[in-house]
């Protein structure tokens, strides 16, 4: 299947055919979400907690994301991949949210970056979409930024909160991003949004009405273990398979059931003779 581009997403949302998404950190889950038809993958900042163990986003660096992002497009060479900005990556200068979106182009192939924050980035988005680069705004729920909001918390729950994400959505359109993430706010405002607004919205714990839902590989698959947000479904659980495959392959060591003939290399046949010699004549006396 041909790579989807930002007028097939414009597409998508005009004939209300949602796009399903996921975040991927690696080659295999990559390839693997591109085989089911994955129609795009976002490489997120996340990777710091579902890959790398972090208590939070806030420590991924630069070199981090881009070493994942070319991992996944390795493996998901015809999916539209996107970048997550970590942070203090955009957060200084617009030329340094310029610079690092850059890098995720040029040294990783995405086809789009994506930042947190809504009116206080906004000269962020426009510097990167002048300078001719796909960028994705996300709002409500901004991990990020999780210290300012009091922790993983929802957000727009109220009229004035509510309000303020609406503006933030208008501005970030205006700005040229060509499309929005919505992160764990009420169904009712994510319909709001998506209808208000021209480009693609898509949701993360934001409820159906919308143009797409993304899932986080580690949560829909059962592998991340310190938490499970309540908007999560879980398509599989790849933790158990795992410890228990784990457990089998101890027991088998301790217990002499692996290797067995089948797992291994025999001497090659014409030469068994001179083999045995060759040992017999080096062994210690
Ligand atoms: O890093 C990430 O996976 C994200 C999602 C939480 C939207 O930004």
């Amino acid at each position: 299947m041909a790579k989807k581009s930002r007028l097939d997403f414009m597409k998508m949302k005009e004939k209300g055919e949602p796009v399903a998404w996921i975040t991927a950190y690696d080659f295999p889950t990559a390839s693997f979400a591109e085989q089911a038809g994955m129609d795009m993958i976002l490489v997120g900042d996340s990777l710091g907690m579902v890959l790398l163990g972090y208590k939070g986003t806030v420590p991924v660096t630069m070199e981090e994301c881009i070493i994942c992002c070319n991992a996944v497009r390795r493996g998901a060479p015809n999916t539209f991949c996107i970048g997550d900005m970590p942070f203090m990556s955009y957060q200084i200068s617009d030329e340094d949210a310029v610079y690092n979106a850059g890098r995720f182009l040029k040294e990783a192939d995405m086809d789009a970056v994506k930042l947190e924050g809504g009116r206080r980035v906004i000269t962020r988005i426009k510097a990167i979409a002048d300078a001719g680069m796909l960028v994705m705004g996300h709002i409500g729920l901004t991990p990020q930024s999780s210290g300012v909001l009091g922790g993983f918390k929802a957000q727009g729950r109220d009229p004035k909160s509510a309000k303020d994400l609406i503006l933030d959505a208008r501005a970030i359109e205006e700005a040229g991003a060509f499309a929005l993430l919505l992160e764990a706010v009420p169904p009712e405002l994510t319909e709001f949004i998506a209808k208000d607004l021209s480009i693609p919205v898509y949701s993360i714990g934001a409820g159906a009405p919308c143009d797409g839902q993304l899932l986080i590989c580690g949560d829909m698959l059962g592998l991340f273990q310190a938490f499970t947000p309540k908007f999560v479904k879980k398509y599989a659980n790849v933790a158990e398979v795992e410890i228990n495959a784990f457990k089998a392959f101890v027991e088998d060591v301790k217990t002499g059931k692996f290797p067995e003939d089948q797992h291994c290399y025999h001497i090659l046949p014409e030469t068994a003779e001179e083999y045995q010699k060759m040992l017999d004549e080096l062994k210690r006396k």
